[in-house]
């Protein structure tokens, strides 16, 4: 049997840490998958020999046939059970994606007034913080400001699901308790069935932690969803970890990306101070050019710069090369989203940062961060003026910088960041 990443569980402790250790630096330093990403897109033929779609071309064509190449993929990595993003099409995804599409319809009303008041909140609290002063932009802004423009997802269960059910409502504690509990769920995405056992062990904790969290308070679900006859457990566990850590992720990478191009945010913040407050929040030009922004920062670090999928029955693929590639049944691909978000052939000027480019007939490509086809996540403008409004709170701020002096600014977890210290300049 031929032995591959792609199956953890056949290879040998030491190289499972090996393999699991270079995907997390990869996604840690999306320049190096931009450039491997290069060479794929340049000799597609050794892309598809390799099992991977990397031109913009491919990628798409890939991911617009989910009967050939098959979310399954993601199941081995859903630790706290199966969920839409990890499911065939079928009767079972198509009720559960109706009640994801009815929750995320109340964020529709609620998006971007609850987002923009509970940043105006977090950056009062900030705002008297000296420059000898850091905080952590994860844990002390982004993940309460996604929390609370998430509120209605849950809606008035949403206090007793973070609290669990015996804990007292609106604790500070409990809640980040959850938070976290939620993330270690999320982390496991990002290919953690290869993850390191102990990683693996924990994720499990929390998904088990998560699990009777929701059995607990599943009467508060229903009566808040007024769904008498669903699966509320599968859905209320899954949209509890696939909602908040994913977005105030990309949140922070969208902020690393920024403050790595100084100018850029020179640019940002100077509109921001011509505007003022409360103009920049009553600007809808301004909002506008943030959440280009935000796209163009997240096209630079997507938080998912591959995407696996399982190739249940012998297929083939448009690579781009003159022939196309052949899928062997039982085997996997890797989409190489970043490479598409770069590819010249389709994205003027790829190279460049440029919030403001015209995307003409690609204007689809241009949200391939969360994915592409039927299977794009549904969530994906939601999150984008969450993160929006964020970002447009930190420009009005003091500048910001990564904070000296403390030992590194940036803590990892995996592939992920736990921890980001900021500090004012
Ligand atoms: C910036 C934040 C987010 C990013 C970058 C992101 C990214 C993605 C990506 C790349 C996919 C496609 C996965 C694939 O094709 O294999 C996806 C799917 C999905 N996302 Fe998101 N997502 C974000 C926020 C959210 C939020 C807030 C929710 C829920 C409220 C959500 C729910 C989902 C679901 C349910 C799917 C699976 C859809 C399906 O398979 O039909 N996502 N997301």
């Amino acid at each position: 049997m031929k032995i591959t990443p792609g199956m953890p569980d056949a290879l040998p402790p030491g190289l499972r840490n090996l393999f699991y250790g270079i995907f997390c630096w990869a996604n840690r330093h999306p320049g190096a998958l931009r450039a491997v990403g290069v060479m794929l897109r340049r000799w597609p033929f050794v892309a598809g020999w390799l099992g991977m779609a990397a031109r913009a071309s491919a990628v798409k064509a890939v991911l617009t046939r989910p009967n050939s190449f098959s979310n399954t993929a993601h199941a081995a990595n859903l630790s706290a059970g199966d969920y839409l993003i990890g499911m065939d099409p079928g009767a079972t995804y198509t009720a559960d994606k109706i009640l994801l599409d009815d929750r995320l319809a109340v964020l529709k009303a609620t998006l971007p007034a609850a987002a923009d008041l509970a940043v105006q909140a977090y950056v009062k609290a900030l705002q008297p913080l000296g420059a000898d002063k850091s905080f952590d932009l994860i844990e002390d802004y982004l993940m309460w400001i996604v929390f609370r423009a998430m509120y209605p997802l849950f809606g008035p269960a949403t206090d007793r699901v973070a609290a669990g059910a015996t804990g007292s409502l609106n604790d500070p504690g409990l809640q980040r308790q959850y938070l976290l509990e939620i993330r270690y769920v999320a982390g496991q995405l990002l290919a953690g069935s290869s993850a390191t056992l102990r990683v693996q062990r924990r994720a499990e904790l929390n998904a088990d932690a998560l699990k009777s969290r929701i059995a607990g308070v599943r009467t508060d679900i229903q009566n808040a969803w007024s769904l008498p006859g669903h699966n509320i457990d599968r859905n209320a566990i899954g949209l509890a970890w696939i909602s908040h850590p994913v977005t105030v992720q990309s949140g922070a990478l969208a902020v690393q990306e920024l403050l790595g191009r100084p100018n850029v945010h020179k640019a940002l913040r100077e509109e921001a101070r011509r505007l003022g407050d409360p103009g920049v929040w009553q600007c809808a030009k301004f909002r506008a050019s943030v959440r280009d922004h935000v796209l163009e920062l997240m096209r630079f670090r997507p938080i998912f710069p591959l995407l696996a999928r399982d190739v249940p029955r012998a297929t083939e693929f448009e690579t781009g090369a003159r022939h196309n590639a052949t899928c062997p049944a039982g085997g996997k691909m890797a989409i190489w989203g970043i490479a598409a978000l770069f590819d010249p052939e389709a994205v003027e000027n790829s190279r460049q940062f440029c919030p403001a480019r015209n995307w003409g007939n690609q204007a689809d490509l241009r949200w391939m961060m969360f994915g592409y086809g039927t299977r794009q996540c549904p969530a994906m403008v939601y999150a984008v003026e969450i993160l929006t409004s964020a970002l447009i709170g930190l420009l009005i701020l003091p500048e910001l910088q990564l904070a000296r002096g403390e030992g590194k600014a940036i803590t990892y977890d995996g592939p992920l960041m736990s921890q980001m210290r900021v500090s004012f300049i």
